[in-house]
């Protein structure tokens, strides 16, 4: 009996549900171009906080059209953890990513789908393991030491530091360092010939994939010839890097246990997925696209708030002196671990500024989420850094106050719900690189903040968000004093 009342409680809530459920039409949408509908507001290198002022007056969720596109847009967290969940069965990355990446012949975890994308992302995963990273932490921590020495002459040099382009010469060198154990030397103002490449190459791929029409199919400019001859030059480099790390890894067994960057790692983890070299290039690329502007921007932002505050540089500073007894910082993750308020900065940092405000995804078959039935094929703007940035999560949101996720610190009766935080994603395909970034930002905090108070040269409102396939900082510019 009591069965046959919990099977009908079962239906009549479904029945409620189907009946209540809205379809897509039904969705409100602002008013649009007859013909191009939204897409002029969309070109805004600020179009996130576009969406976030609609999400203001409309609500969570509403609809737009690019020319003949529509888009459900959703602030929605319940709808957002369904889509990001139902991966990679009924959702798919939006496939214009996976067709500027196809197109270059680049196959890695981050374009692949179903079940190739599960035998990527199990060897990636695997190599991005906090065991694996604690061996990249000496060159994390020479490559930060080595940013500190630049800019102290920067210093005595009385120079306005342009912050974004400092911290990318940092990520920039560590990740290619860490990724695939090539050397450069930006840090010391030296030219490279890769990064003159990188420079072409990664903001035309995020150009591409932001693209409204594929113009370089069919009129190629002298910037996609050049761009296409930088490809072939970083490909050609990392096949010779992946035949020499093969040959090193078959050398040196023992090597097999402790590998010193992520391609010798994946190398080892590959063999049971057989890949091709063409696949680990395509995971190298990926990672390079995945790991560096994410990472640089982060950091700016963080700097931006931390020249707010000299307060908590002090605490940073001190934090450090007393986990290393005023030695320099070394690779012991125990001591790395215990820079709890650096960590809390970054924490802050990333709920605040989230890199990666929107995701974009499709459908791959028909589905119900939240109170919505979407069609196969249809598209989703998925606005995944309101809800953190909400009072409602986050008492005074818009402060910046890491304190708040330090045990014991976090004021009586404040909101604080970290799991709303969705800035490295979420559910299956949730950042594989999460721990790597960490690494890399508390170990340049700290040494930047034991040698240096900072000042921003240009008033703190007049430093703006700019989207273009991440978000970053643009006109930051700060003056740092020696300590
Ligand atoms: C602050 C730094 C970073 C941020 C904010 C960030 C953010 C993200 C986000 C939002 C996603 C999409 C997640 C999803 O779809 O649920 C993602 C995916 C990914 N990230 Fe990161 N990321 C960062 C650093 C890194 C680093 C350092 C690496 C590696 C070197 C990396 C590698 C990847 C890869 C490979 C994926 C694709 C995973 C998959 O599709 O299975 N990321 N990241």
């Amino acid at each position: 009996m009591a069965d046959i009342f919990v099977c009908l409680k079962i239906i009549y809530s479904l029945g409620y549900k189907l009946y209540n459920m809205q379809s897509i039409k039904s969705i409100p949408s602002p008013k649009g171009h007859w013909f191009f509908g939204h897409i002029a507001d969309f070109s805004e290198k600020a179009r996130h906080k576009l969406n976030e002022s609609r999400i203001n007056e409309i609500g969570d969720t509403f609809r737009i059209r690019l020319v003949h596109k529509p888009f459900i847009v959703t602030a929605n967290q319940e709808i957002i953890n369904q889509v990001l969940s139902l991966r990679p069965h009924a959702f798919r990355r939006f496939n214009k990513i996976d067709m500027v990446m196809s197109e270059l012949g680049v196959d890695g975890v981050f374009n692949a789908e179903g079940i190739e994308w599960k035998r990527h992302r199990r060897a990636v995963s695997e190599s991005l393991s906090f065991k694996k990273i604690y061996g990249f932490y000496p060159r994390i921590i020479d490559k930060s030491n080595r940013i500190i020495e630049r800019w102290k002459a920067l210093e005595e040099a009385g120079d306005s530091l342009d912050v974004l382009s400092e911290i990318r010469s940092y990520t920039l060198e560590l990740t290619c360092s860490l990724i695939f154990g090539y050397e450069m030397n930006l840090i010391h103002g030296k030219a490279d010939e890769l990064q003159e490449h990188l420079d072409r190459i990664l903001p035309m791929v995020n150009k591409r994939i932001g693209a409204a029409f594929p113009k370089w199919r069919y009129f190629p400019s002298e910037e996609d010839k050049a761009f296409h001859a930088s490809f072939k030059y970083l490909e050609t480099l990392v096949l010779s890097f992946i035949k020499d790390a093969r040959q090193r890894l078959e050398n040196d067994p023992d090597l097999r246990s402790r590998p010193t960057n992520f391609l010798e790692s994946l190398l080892v983890e590959q063999e049971a997925d057989r890949f091709s070299d063409k696949e680990i290039y395509g995971n190298i690329f990926t990672m390079l696209l995945a790991g560096e502007d994410t990472t640089a921007n982060s950091l700016s932002w963080c700097l931006y708030f931390l020249a707010q505050h000299p307060d908590m540089v002090q605490r940073i500073s001190e934090e450090v002196d007393s986990v290393f007894s005023e030695e320099p910082i070394q690779a012991d993750p125990d001591k790395i671990n215990n820079l709890k308020f650096t960590k809390a900065c970054v924490e802050e940092t990333t709920r605040m500024k989230s890199v990666a405000p929107i995701l974009y995804f499709e459908a791959l078959e028909d589905v119900i989420v939240g109170d919505f039935k979407i069609n196969k094929g249809d598209s989703l703007m998925l606005q995944t850094a309101i809800n953190q940035n909400r009072d409602t999560n986050f008492s005074e949101a818009s402060s910046f106050m890491p304190y708040r996720w330090l045990k014991g610190e976090c004021p009586m009766g404040y909101q604080h719900n970290p799991d709303q935080v969705r800035t490295f994603g979420y559910g299956p395909r949730f950042c594989p690189g999460k721990n790597l970034a960490y690494a890399e930002m508390v170990v340049l905090l700290g040494n930047i903040c034991r040698n240096f108070d900072l000042e921003l040269t240009v008033p703190a409102n007049e430093v703006e968000e700019v989207l273009a396939f991440t978000m970053h900082p643009s006109n930051l510019y700060m003056k740092l004093k020696n300590k």
